[in-house]
């Protein structure tokens, strides 16, 4: 399955208000369409467009990228962000946001080409590790579908848009360059790893075999799950 050839994704440089029309006409759509992407149905157009604005305005001061999809025609069809974070403990992560895809485009491969566009977007920016949540099983299943973890559900985190709360959940996926896996923990540009669990890992030695394995840290001591050993060993603080 693959984006049909006929729809082009891009970077959002400076937006036109066609532009700001067509996404405005995509997040209504989605909206009406019963998706919990923060907006309550009715959703004006002053409100779309105050929103993209926004959005744009962060975009031009370098705190995210837009994505968009777009036909042959010029009709935009589905959209994306990757959010930069913003603390300076967190230069290896980004949040991915607002993915929107028209009703009358679905199912064709847009939201999946969308997806992969802004893994590499990150990547590009060195961004190896994304955060997303979703209360969209469509959306779940792309996810997991795109090698995604689930790390659990928030049950009434928000409303849908004709009221009632939703629960959502939170997956994130680390995004690899190469022979990264085996750099070492503490260098810089390492990549950070999470175990099935969502559990930070840290590279460790196994007693036993002296030879080095990513394990978990759990509980109140170093504890360190030895992944492809039944055992496991504990070092205090
Ligand atoms: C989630 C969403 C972005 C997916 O967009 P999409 O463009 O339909 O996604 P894709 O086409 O890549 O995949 C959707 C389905 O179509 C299928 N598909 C993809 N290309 C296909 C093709 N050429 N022929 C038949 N089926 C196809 C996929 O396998 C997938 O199947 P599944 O639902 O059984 O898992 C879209 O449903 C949406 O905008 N939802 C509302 C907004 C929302 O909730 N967004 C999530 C916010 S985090």
């Amino acid at each position: 399955m693959s984006c049909p050839n006929s729809v082009q994704i891009r970077r959002l440089e400076t937006p036109s208000n066609r532009e700001i029309e067509g996404l405005s006409d995509v997040l209504r759509d989605c909206v009406e369409g019963g998706a919990s992407v923060g907006f309550m149905v009715p959703l004006t157009g002053s409100k779309t467009e105050a929103y993209w604005r926004s959005v744009l305005e962060s975009a031009t001061r370098g705190e995210r990228v837009v994505l968009l999809a777009e036909e042959a025609t010029g009709a935009i069809v589905g959209t994306v962000q990757v959010i930069w974070a913003q603390f300076e403990n967190q230069p290896h992560r980004a949040d991915v946001a607002k993915m929107l895809v028209h009703r009358r485009a679905r199912r064709q491969g847009i939201g999946a080409a969308l997806l992969a566009a802004a893994e590499h977007c990150a990547l590009s920016a060195d961004r190896t590790l994304l955060v997303l949540d979703t209360a969209s099983s469509d959306a779940e299943r792309l996810y997991v579908r795109r090698g995604w973890q689930r790390v659990g559900t928030v049950p009434g985190y928000a409303l849908w848009p004709a009221g009632g709360f939703c629960s959502t959940t939170i997956f994130f996926k680390e995004l690899r360059r190469g022979p990264s896996r085996t750099a070492a923990p503490d260098q810089p540009g390492n990549l950070p790893q999470f175990d099935n669990g969502g559990r930070p890992m840290r590279r460790i030695k196994s007693r036993k075999r002296g030879e080095e394995r990513r394990g978990s840290i759990t509980g109140s001591t170093w504890r360190y799950r030895i992944q492809g050993l039944r055992s496991s060993y504990a070092r205090s603080r």
